[in-house]
């Protein structure tokens, strides 16, 4: 580990980072000024930091997840911040209903719509796999298929609108992790789904873009309290990864790495070494912290 961390990971790095980033268009805020905005799951974590972003950008914000009161406090901080509208609708997305009615909030609202990013998780544990097939099932629902409910509902006014699909997905949902069976499960669908939709829409000159989001371990409550004691990995900053994420998706990227090197390392050594890449992951993992 101590040859790949001083010469392998940096150069790697160093390359990915350039091909990927020459020839780009450069980011700007003004990009988001008055585009009308879904951000879901943005009562606390990476989603409530997205929407103070957009909220500084000048966007229009319609917010969901399950909690009011959270959310009625980040519509006041998004109204402070600079927000052109803010709205919230609270209600679950284990409820394919709800989904949709999100989506038609925002039509009542906007009459239109720019860009629906897709964040929100349900509640998950982490360790070893219980067999309980209704929480995968739960799961998918609130993570996987509303996303498809929403996407299939906003994608009239998306078209009209040349809009932009997010989804906000993680490493476990381009390589396998132990402690997040269902969780991985999710993501990956995720990934399959959309990567086939954006097949689609270019076969069919369909203006929407799709961006997916694969990020690291990010410092919010939840993560921090799920892996504690168990994992010791330095955590990332959600409010940069929350910006990460929005300039990917104006500049209609397919994909988004955060962090970059620690996101685009394993994809990479995965290529030439799965087993070396599955034993590097499992010794990071404090297996005798795993709570009972
Ligand atoms: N944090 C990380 O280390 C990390 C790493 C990789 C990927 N990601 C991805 O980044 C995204 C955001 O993660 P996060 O860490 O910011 O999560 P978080 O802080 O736990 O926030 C999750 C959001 O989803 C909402 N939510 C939970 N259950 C819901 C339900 N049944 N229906 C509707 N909304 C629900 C929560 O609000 P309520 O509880 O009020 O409903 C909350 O607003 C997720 O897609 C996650 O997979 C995170
Ligand atoms: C929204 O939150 C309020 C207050 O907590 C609750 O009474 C209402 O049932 C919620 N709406 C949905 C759709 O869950
Ligand atoms: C697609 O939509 C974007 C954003 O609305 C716009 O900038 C771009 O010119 C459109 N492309 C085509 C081919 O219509």
């Amino acid at each position: 580990m101590g040859l790949l961390k001083k010469i392998l990971v940096p150069f790697a790095g160093l390359v990915l980072a350039f091909w990927f980033y020459s020839g780009k268009e450069d980011f700007k805020p003004e990009m988001l000024k008055g585009k009308r905005v879904i951000v879901t799951g943005a009562s606390m974590g990476i989603g409530e930091q997205m929407a103070y972003h957009l909220a500084r950008m000048g966007s229009h914000i319609l917010i969901t997840a399950r909690t009011e009161a959270k959310l009625q406090k980040v519509v006041t901080r998004c109204l402070e911040l600079g927000a052109a509208s803010a709205s919230y609708m609270n209600g679950s997305m284990e409820d394919m209903v709800f989904a949709e009615l999100v989506v038609k909030k925002a039509e009542e609202l906007w009459g239109n719509l720019d860009m629906l990013i897709l964040n929100h998780v349900g509640q998950s544990y982490f360790n070893y796999f219980d067999k309980n097939i209704g929480h995968v099932k739960k799961l998918l629902d609130i993570n996987f298929l509303s996303y498809v409910t929403m996407t299939a509902a906003a994608l009239p006014m998306l078209k009209n609108s040349g809009g932009s699909i997010v989804v906000v997905s993680s490493l476990a949902g381009k390589i396998g992790f132990p402690f997040v069976t269902a969780y991985s499960a999710t993501k990956f669908a995720l990934d399959g789904f959309f990567s086939s939709l954006r097949q689609e829409f270019a076969m069919q000159n369909t203006n929407i873009s799709i961006t997916l989001c694969i990020l690291g371990l990010i410092n919010t409550e939840t993560a921090m309290k799920a892996i504690s004691g168990v994992m010791t990995s330095p955590a990332a900053p959600k409010e940069e990864c929350a910006l990460e994420i929005i300039k990917g998706a104006a500049l209609r990227q397919r994909e988004v790495y955060y962090e970059y090197t620690s996101a685009r390392i394993p994809l990479f050594i995965r290529e030439w070494a799965p087993d070396l890449l599955d034993y590097l992951i499992r010794s990071q993992y404090n297996v005798e912290k795993l709570k009972d």
